[in-house]
């Protein structure tokens, strides 16, 4: 026997006792039941899909009654799942099997994946589950099984990893009994080669597995490789005046922090300065604080808050896009880290207020 074969015998083995075998898409098995469930267990877990399943089955029985109801109503059963792109590729692949399919479900690969929001995968698991042709199935769970039994030391959501799961998976996939052996590794998947604490000791393969072997499951599937952000440095004034309170401006609608409210921000202490000296208001103290770290996706920014304490004989004039805080809750949109100044600001001055 070879490793391919024994890897399946004893996959099937174990899923004569402890596969899902009485899942609701495991009952009257149609390839119409099985593609809504396929669909439904895409990036969601089978607890959760159930009861969606049986009330979507309750309502949409047939392909037909799917494509003859609106959008509105097919999304009202869909609402909760999330993903509702999946609901709306749902209601349009049923209309295109009635309208385009004469109602009859495409028995290929190429006829599956013409349904909108249906890739490859989810193809191969209908035609499997539902016809019991010998397809290859790579979802999530497959790719986790993959990953440590092959010990592949790459992020599975790279095309080149990819390449090489499908021809594993392709190679390992047995040449009969292919519906009880995906749903064997969909459940493998999901029950004991888990995300975190893989039940190992319980797992039919795991003499094979690469990970096992070397006790290093918690290293596969390897994680996407993390991006070296640049660093940024910004000055962001909290300016302060005795009855005012601090100076917020409103962000220009693109860009970071678009339309939230936020300090002024510059490139030094220095370009600071001067524009509170251009405003005419008089500097009165200004005081450096630490440091704040704030990460963007494709940057760290390293803020630097300086507060400037200001006097001014003349009112301050209203401006559109600026407003003064006096603390208090706050009715517009800040960012996370000016949310995490104003209150060190806040302590700060009551602080400071009870020591006088
Ligand atoms: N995830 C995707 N398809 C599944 C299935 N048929 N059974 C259990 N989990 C799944």
């Amino acid at each position: 026997m070879s490793d391919h074969d024994s890897f399946s015998v004893a996959l099937l083995e174990w899923f004569d006792v402890h596969g899902r075998k009485d899942l609701p898409w495991q009952q009257d098995v149609t390839p119409y039941r099985v593609w809504v469930s396929e669909v439904m267990l895409q990036q969601t877990q089978v607890d959760t899909v159930k009861p969606y399943f049986i009330r979507f089955m309750a309502r949409f029985p047939t392909v037909e009654l799917l494509a003859q109801a609106s959008q509105d109503e097919v999304l009202s059963y869909w609402s909760g799942l999330g993903y509702y792109a999946r609901g709306r590729n749902l209601h349009k692949a049923a209309q295109y099997v009635v309208n385009t399919c004469d109602g009859i479900f495409p028995d290929t690969l190429d006829g599956m994946m013409a349904l909108p929001g249906v890739g490859r995968s989810t193809a191969g698991a209908v035609l499997s589950l539902a016809l019991g042709q010998r397809q290859v199935i790579l979802d999530g769970n497959v790719k986790r099984v993959l990953a440590r039994y092959f010990a592949i030391a790459e992020w599975p959501g790279q095309l080149r990893t990819q390449k090489v799961m499908w021809s594993r998976a392709e190679a390992l996939t047995p040449a009969t009994q292919v519906n009880r052996y995906n749903q064997a590794m969909m459940d493998l998947g999901a029950t004991v080669c888990t995300r975190s604490r893989p039940q190992c000791a319980v797992c039919p393969v795991s003499q094979g597995c690469q990970a096992f072997v070397r006790s290093e499951q918690a290293r596969f599937p390897v994680s996407k490789p993390q991006k070296t952000r640049p660093v940024r440095y910004a000055y962001m004034a909290l300016i302060t005046h005795p009855e005012q309170g601090l100076y917020l401006q409103k962000r220009p609608p693109a860009g970071i922090w678009g339309g939230l409210w936020c300090f002024p921000e510059f490139q030094d202490k220095a370009e600071a300065m001067k524009w509170v000296e251009q405003k005419g208001w008089d500097c009165q103290d200004d005081d450096e604080w630490e440091p704040v770290p704030h990460t963007f996706s494709h940057f760290h920014l390293q803020i630097r808050p300086v507060l400037i304490k200001i006097k001014t004989e003349r009112a301050v004039m209203e401006e559109p896009l600026a407003l003064w805080y006096k603390g208090g809750g706050l009715s517009v949109g800040v960012a996370a880290p000016v949310s995490l100044l104003l209150d060190k600001f806040f302590k700060h001055e009551r602080s400071e207020g009870d020591q006088e």
